[in-house]
């Protein structure tokens, strides 16, 4: 039931259903304040617990409704029946070609382009009950002439990209530039067709919606091609080329797919159908949205929130009995700016200013202090909602250091104590481990402990915390194959155990007293004994 819409960074939902399962009982409530698509929230209703998602981002808590929502898929399939009848057909027009076997009316289902032009064409022929390739002919070409000047005919959003060359944003970018004309033209036949559902059948409506953006990427020119060699009739030849996928960030390579919008739609609607029908068993009617927290507790199990993780005005103090949560990850993806291609086909804002993310943009002030100080209030406020005695599981994979440090010495500094450490994959998980790994490598769950009373940190005086860094790069530096970032991930870990706060400049210092580095853009690049 993941797999019906694309979102970044999901974690494994039987980690997630292993923890909850650990920590919680039926009928508590968790919490997770950076929700994405919403694993943690499905996962706690499939163990009929309570769940309060809350992501800054619409087209996130959009996707967790429609995930875990029950829907009747007889109503869903009509619906979708409706469409194509009314649709299907007047899109298709829009990839009409001739069979060059048959020489009958023939569907494009993908066209390769080289930069402005049209490559090679993969086309549906219900003469011949095939489907074959062949090189655009002229009436291919006089057909896109023609297609280039038609006017759209419905609403598409025209909204700007954010300038941020590091996803390949330029400063003039902007959605319709992702789409061919004739994909946006068959975008905006298909999104008209399904406003027009009525508001009586709301959830299907939107579900409907989220099959469209669930397809969206895949009608873009994002999509590249994958060449491939094999055997042909026993010769080495170059095999058909292949459909890649959309990964992150708004490259259009010069070569890429034009898929046929209506095939693409088809493929996500049968997808969702299949997660829906996961979905209905796994949660069914489990699943009931709250209004506001007094409802979760009295009459619901779901509580979504499209709204800051530094602001849980919504959630009372000491309310909360687990908190299972994947923060943004410093600057691996910044999320908005991904996201504008969905969000606005569904009308859909965003808020920018308050994005916990370090992003590239010359627009956005998104430094790693601003990274560092929202986390740090959002830390604040998810201690403040937990009850004591309770636990938070933090997930955590950077490439840089640094950024463990702004993420995990908020998370000390709001007052969460380091239970234990471990990676991902883990299976069964308890509170009484500690398996703090020599070599901290790939994607970590990194449990916390909300004390009954608040204690501070900084135990250790200034001298036993630099023998303590100096002592804990020394045994780190022997093992073979560490990497500079599992250094300094490693120190970072041993001093939360020993209940040390201490920022990345204060640790470079001592590195810088006790051993020969090298440093390169604020980055240790190499460390020697002296
Ligand atoms: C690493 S992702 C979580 C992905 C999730 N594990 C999943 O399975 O989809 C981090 C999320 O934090 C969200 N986010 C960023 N800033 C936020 C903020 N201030 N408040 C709440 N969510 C925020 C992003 O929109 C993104 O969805």
């Amino acid at each position: 039931m993941y797999a019906m819409h694309k979102y970044w960074a999901k974690k494994a939902y039987n980690v997630i259903n292993t923890f909850i399962e650990n920590f919680t009982d039926k009928g508590d409530i968790v919490l997770d304040p950076f929700a994405g698509c919403g694993v943690t929230a499905c996962e706690a209703l499939k163990l009929k617990r309570k769940a309060i998602a809350i992501d800054l981002n619409p087209i996130a808590t959009f996707i967790t409704r429609m995930t875990a929502i029950p829907v009747n898929l007889l109503e869903f399939k009509k619906t979708f029946e409706k469409i194509s009848h009314a649709v299907k057909d007047k899109i298709n027009s829009l990839y009409v070609t001739e069979c060059p076997k048959c020489n009958t009316k023939a569907i494009i289902t993908h066209t390769i382009w080289k930069g402005p032009s049209p490559q090679k064409i993969r086309f549906w022929c219900p003469y011949c009950k095939a489907d074959s390739w062949k090189a655009p002919a002229h009436i291919d070409i006089e057909k896109i002439k023609e297609i280039e000047k038609i006017e759209v005919p419905h609403w598409y959003p025209k909204q700007t990209l954010i300038w941020n060359t590091r996803v390949n944003v330029d400063e003039s970018m902007s959605v319709p530039d992702l789409f061919s004309k004739r994909n946006l033209i068959a975008l905006s036949i298909l999104y008209n067709e399904i406003q027009k559902i009525p508001e009586e059948q709301k959830d299907i409506k939107n579900l409907m919606k989220f099959v469209f953006t669930s397809a969206l990427p895949q009608t873009s020119k994002m999509v590249f091609v994958i060449k491939r060699r094999g055997k042909v009739e026993g010769k080495r030849k170059n095999k058909q080329p292949e459909v890649g996928s959309w990964v992150a960030g708004y490259w259009i390579p010069s070569e890429h797919f034009e898929i046929n919008v209506w095939r693409c739609f088809l493929n996500r609607y049968k997808r969702v159908l299949k997660g829906k029908k996961e979905s209905n068993e796994g949660i069914g009617y489990h699943y009931k949205e709250a209004e506001n927290f007094d409802d979760l507790l009295r009459n619901s199990s779901i509580y979504i929130l499209t709204q800051s993780a530094t602001n849980l005005h919504n959630i009372p103090d000491e309310s909360v009995d687990y908190v299972f949560t994947d923060p943004p990850h410093g600057d691996r993806l910044p999320y908005l700016e991904l996201s504008i291609m969905w969000n606005s086909w569904l009308g859909f804002n965003s808020d920018f200013d308050n994005e916990i993310v370090i992003s590239n943009s010359p627009l956005r002030k998104k430094t790693i202090e601003d990274y560092r100080n929202r986390m740090y209030k959002a830390f604040m406020e998810i201690y403040r909602v937990l009850k004591p005695n309770k636990y938070m599981s933090v997930t955590f994979n950077s490439r840089h250091a640094e950024v463990l440090y702004a993420l995990l010495t908020p998370c000390a500094e709001a007052g969460f104590e380091l239970v234990n450490v471990l990676p991902l994959q883990a299976s069964a998980p308890s509170v009484m481990q500690d398996t703090r790994l020599g070599a901290l490598r790939g994607d970590l769950i990194i449990t916390f402990w909300k004390p009954i009373v608040r204690r501070s940190y900084d135990r250790l005086s200034k001298n036993d915390f630099e023998i303590l860094v100096k002592k804990t790069v020394e045994e780190v530096m022997s093992k073979r194959g560490i990497t500079m970032n599992q250094i300094l991930r490693e120190i970072i870990m041993v001093l939360l155990e020993n209940r040390v706060l201490l920022s990345k400049e204060e640790t470079f210092k001592i590195l810088r007293k006790y051993f020969v580095i090298e440093e390169e853009n604020g980055r240790l690049k190499r460390i020697e004994r002296r």
